[in-house]
């Protein structure tokens, strides 16, 4: 077995517990690193008490995922190692698994997106992949503890073992397809995947399906009154999905402005920015600066027929960019806004509480100011996986019969401009 500088690195910490094997957990840390390297959306399970095995996957994700994930574990072993685990960070966190197995439906819920299930024995086994399979990433991977071959029925294919050991693990692959909208012409999904920021590795914190309803907005729905098509984003991060929205308009061969409102300038928003240049103005400031210089700006000229509000999310940030922003929309424009959740009820409300600590944010000034002061109508946009749970980032908790946070709307031609 080939040990790399890192695995010895591991093993030194996995020495201290009793129970590790070493074997078993080098086969463990392959397919955590696939897993990270292909970046398969999704959180770990892990049902084995296996302490070595807790410490290895928390050593691969710290390490090397490229997206934010929840290690699940058994309680017992949280407690066991948890002087160990405090050593690793990065972009993961873990959390106790107790409790969550046995409410059927919030263990969906509170699980999130998997791409790692480690389990030990079949009748586990069979339990836990009628519950999670709804949510296992296509191409997530099932760890399995048991000598025997097995059969387990699920709607997706788990291909037959990928890998048996003699220490009795199997490695199964979950590769369910997800299923895509067969409403939408299939050569919008294609440009969609090839304009896609993930893709080119620009990190963006929406979804599949949120990714492509802006997508789609941006083809199919933008009024194209003008030579010129201008668009504001309010909170652009690292660049993701504004340079979707300028290469969604390049593929229409449109001559487009794009401004980035977004103070904090980091090397991938930067380099987005490169790419376009020519085409794009970045205000590195907050969005209220940038409102006095953006109204002088576009006096008597092209008004922006598209603005995505995905900056401060809370509801006095949210309430100012649409008091400031909307006077400045062309008639006929899209107003988009990201993190939209929807009123709280019996089945949302612990989640919707988990996602915004309690505080009003984006859903309540989208009803409140947007809805029913500006009498705006929200825009019905199609989703490409009408299947997936999964709202925002794979590893949040899903919020019940909310499948994207994209909210959209048309500024009604009667409505005036400001500048
Ligand atoms: C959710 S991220 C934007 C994500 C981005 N649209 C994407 O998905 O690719 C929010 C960003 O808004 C910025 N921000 C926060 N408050 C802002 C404000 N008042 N004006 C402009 N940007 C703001 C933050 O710096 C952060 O980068």
């Amino acid at each position: 077995m080939k040990k790399t500088h890192e695995y010895l690195d591991s093993w030194s910490l996995l020495a201290e517990i009793p129970s590790g094997n070493e074997a078993h957990a080098e086969l463990l840390r392959r397919a955590a690193l696939d897993i990270c390297a292909q970046d398969v959306p999704g959180n770990f399970v892990v049902l084995s008490q296996e302490d070595a095995v807790a410490i290895m996957l928390a050593s691969v994700i710290s390490k090397h995922t490229r997206q934010m994930r929840i290690l699940f574990l058994p309680n017992a072993v949280l407690e066991k190692c948890a002087e160990n685990l405090g050593r690793y960070n990065g972009a993961f966190s873990v959390r106790s698994l107790d409790g969550l197995l046995t409410e059927k439906q919030n263990a969906r819920n509170w699980l999130g997106k998997v791409a790692f299930l480690h389990v030990a024995g079949v009748s586990q086994a069979e339990f836990c992949l009628e519950l999670l399979e709804r949510q296992l990433s296509g191409q997530a991977v099932v760890m399995l503890e048991t000598v025997r071959p097995i059969d387990l029925k699920c709607e997706g294919r788990l291909e037959t073992v990928v890998h048996q050991h003699e220490s009795g693990i199997q490695m199964l692959k979950y590769c369910k397809a997800a299923v895509s909208n067969n409403a939408i012409p299939s050569d919008l999904i294609a440009e969609f995947w090839e304009d896609d920021p993930v893709k080119r590795g620009i990190l963006t914190l929406m979804s599949d399906n949120e990714r492509f309803q802006l997508y789609f907005a941006v083809r199919r729905l933008l009024p194209l009154n003008s030579h010129l098509i201008r668009f504001i984003e309010i909170g652009s991060f690292q660049g993701g999905t504004f340079y979707e929205i300028c290469r969604a308009l390049q593929r229409q061969a449109l001559l487009f402005q794009g401004i980035s409102i977004e103070p904090e300038l980091d090397s991938s928003l930067d380099g987005v920015l490169r790419l376009f240049e020519g085409s794009i103005v970045h205000l590195r400031m907050m969005s209220g600066q940038a409102v006095p210089m953006l109204a002088g700006y576009l006096e008597g000229g092209v008004l922006p027929e598209l603005m995505l509000i995905d900056g401060d999310h809370r509801y006095a940030g949210v309430y100012s960019d649409v008091c400031n922003y909307y006077p400045l929309l062309a008639p006929g424009g899209l107003l988009l806004f990201h993190d939209y959740l929807p009123p709280v009820n019996e089945e949302n409300q612990e989640f919707i509480k988990q996602r915004t600590g309690g505080q009003s944010g984006v859903g309540e000034v989208c009803r409140e100011l947007v809805e029913q002061e500006l009498g705006l109508i929200p825009i019905e946009l199609p989703l490409l996986y009408p299947e997936d749970p999964v709202q925002t980032m794979a590893y949040q908790p899903i919020i019940p019969g909310v499948f994207s946070t994209l909210r959209a709307y048309r500024k009604p031609y009667g409505h005036g401009s400001r500048a």
